[in-house]
């Protein structure tokens, strides 16, 4: 889903953000393990305030364990506690209700002063397009209540869905727009399939990937496309780095069967198909990008 993100629709985002916030006791920010500063809002700071926040790393499946756990010790440092989850198999979103009553100490003990019973804390997830906002609202409810997919405002009635006994979610997550600014920032949201090929050229998005691959990833390319020993590539300023980065694409696309007439690599089938492999895991596992 591609969604077109003007300044009016920011505002209104923003808006129906800030009018949930009044609602709720902890903010998730959801963010894309892989990439989790370029799938970050510029704002969210300025929009969360000082509400409490639980980050969470999303997609960790398809992340590079150790990488994930620099970006754990990143927010750590930053004071944000962030948690590595899997949305889509569950995999330790059983640690959200603990991190978030940890997270609601203070505001216990007020109650409890006071002989106030705690009630369940409140939550509202919030995130860019695409980083999994619906997986882990059904995930979490156990049940199909957010359709994937939905957009930035159009609003419908909201309601509180109980998760076990300790948690209130609202139904209808924040939708937040991605950094467009950082030309970078969008190949990266492009390759991860937060943004739509039709925004960015699918080749340039494949080229920023493989010399980003060739780098940090060597191996995983050589092995997934057969491809011997990669050269390592020329410094990114230098004038050859462009025909060493196309190149390698060529191999993958002959390794593909990705021709045009001629014997001559078809690029943009070729960068289909990296694309491909690196967004459904068939890559192995791989961050976009590093603390
Ligand atoms: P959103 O509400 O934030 O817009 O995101 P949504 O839940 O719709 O998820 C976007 C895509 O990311 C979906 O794939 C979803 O399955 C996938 N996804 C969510 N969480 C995870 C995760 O932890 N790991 C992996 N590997 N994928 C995840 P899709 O292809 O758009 O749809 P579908 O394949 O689910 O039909």
């Amino acid at each position: 889903m591609t969604i077109q993100w003007f300044p009016g629709h920011m505002t209104r985002a923003r808006r129906q953000i800030e009018e949930k916030l009044k609602l709720i006791d902890v903010a998730i920010e959801l963010l894309d393990a892989r990439l989790p500063l370029s799938s970050r809002n510029p704002m969210i700071d300025d929009i969360l305030k000082d509400k409490p926040r639980l980050v969470l790393l999303n997609k960790t499946d398809l992340a590079d364990p150790r990488v994930t756990e620099q970006w754990v010790s990143y927010f750590a440092d930053k004071g944000l506690k962030a948690l590595p989850i899997d949305a889509s198999s569950g995999h330790r979103v059983n640690e959200i209700q603990p991190r978030a009553e940890e997270l609601m100490a203070e505001k216990f003990a007020r109650w409890e002063a006071k002989g106030v019973n705690p009630r369940a804390v409140r939550i509202l997830i919030v995130g860019i397009p695409n980083v999994g906002k619906s997986t882990l609202i059904n995930r979490l409810a156990g049940r199909k209540v957010a359709a994937t997919g939905d957009r930035p405002g159009v609003t419908k009635g909201q309601q509180w869905i109980r998760v076990g006994t300790g948690i209130e979610l609202l139904d209808t997550p924040g939708i937040l727009w991605p950094k467009f600014e950082d030309q970078k920032v969008g190949y990266r949201l492009a390759a991860s399939g937060a943004i739509k090929e039709e925004i960015l050229n699918v080749e340039d998005v494949a080229f920023h990937l493989t010399g980003y691959l060739a780098d940090a990833y060597p191996g995983l390319l050589q092995d997934r496309y057969d491809l011997g020993e990669l050269e390592t590539l020329p410094d990114p300023e230098s004038e050859f780095f462009g025909d060493a980065v196309v190149g390698v694409m060529e191999q993958i696309g002959r390794r593909r069967g990705c021709l045009q007439g001629g014997g001559i690599v078809n690029l943009e089938k070729a960068s289909r198909v990296l694309l491909r492999d690196l967004q459904t895991g068939k890559l192995g596992r791989i961050s976009l990008e590093k603390p």
